[in-house]
């Protein structure tokens, strides 16, 4: 894993921003180095945070935080992903934070990733599995589901207790042998069973993709 390239990327998102714009504030280490880079810019700026975590990095970086309630819908929204496809579906919520990532995504009028090449992947959910946040008392049916579905599931826990989501959920990470053939239609699907609040599988919502290397350079990813 390699910071430098993120520290590309993320720095290249910043200087995407302009002055007034409404954000759209992601989660990780890659989005880390997008946050101290726009507070250096010093521009008047706010932005929705996706997790308590960013909300706590922008509080001490002095970038201002919105509520969804609070604005009518976002400029830009730039956010990290654990996996990526060249047609820009992607795998979130390694750290937790997919809902309202997916929900802060949603809101954007373009939503750009951050992230390194060594992320791109031929198909989804073999190598990093594709998380799923579900109400608690979901877990065990959902779980049932997505074996039924050909996964391989794992309960997220940290030290033998289940890790709990910003909301108030527990996290399930499903894993393809093989990847996912239809990444559409099973983000689709899983998003359909009661008690799954979201998957981690984001397959129409990436408009572009700054990959960043370890010697410094940019590549970008579009869709189409
Ligand atoms: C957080 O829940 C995730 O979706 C992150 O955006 C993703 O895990 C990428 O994180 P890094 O930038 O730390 O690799």
């Amino acid at each position: 894993m390699s910071d430098a390239g993120k520290r590309a990327a993320g720095r290249a998102a910043a200087e995407l921003v302009e002055p007034g714009m409404r954000l759209g504030f992601g989660t990780g280490s890659t989005v880390e180095h997008f946050l101290v880079a726009l507070a250096e810019r010093g521009i008047d700026v706010a932005g929705v945070p996706t997790s308590e975590a960013t909300a706590r990095r922008c509080a001490e970086l002095g970038l201002a935080t919105l509520r969804p309630d609070e604005v009518d819908g976002l400029d830009l929204a730039v956010d990290g992903a654990d996996e990526l496809t060249r047609d820009l579906a992607l795998t979130k919520g390694g750290g937790g934070a997919l809902l309202r990532e997916k929900v802060v995504a949603a809101m954007a009028a373009r939503f750009v990733v951050i992230a390194t090449p060594g992320k791109v992947v031929e198909r989804l959910g073999d190598t990093f599995p594709m998380p799923v946040e579900v109400v608690p008392f979901a877990a065990a049916p959902v779980r049932r589901a997505l074996e039924a579905e050909g996964f391989l599931v794992d309960g997220r826990n940290h030290g033998g207790r289940d890790v709990e989501t910003d909301n108030g959920n527990v996290l399930l990470d499903a894993r393809m042998p093989g990847g996912i053939e239809d990444p559409a239609a099973v983000e689709a699907r899983v998003e359909m069973l009661p008690g799954v609040v979201a998957s981690g599988l984001f397959t129409d919502l990436a408009h572009e993709a700054l990959l960043g290397d370890d010697d410094g350079t940019v590549t970008e990813l579009r869709v189409g």
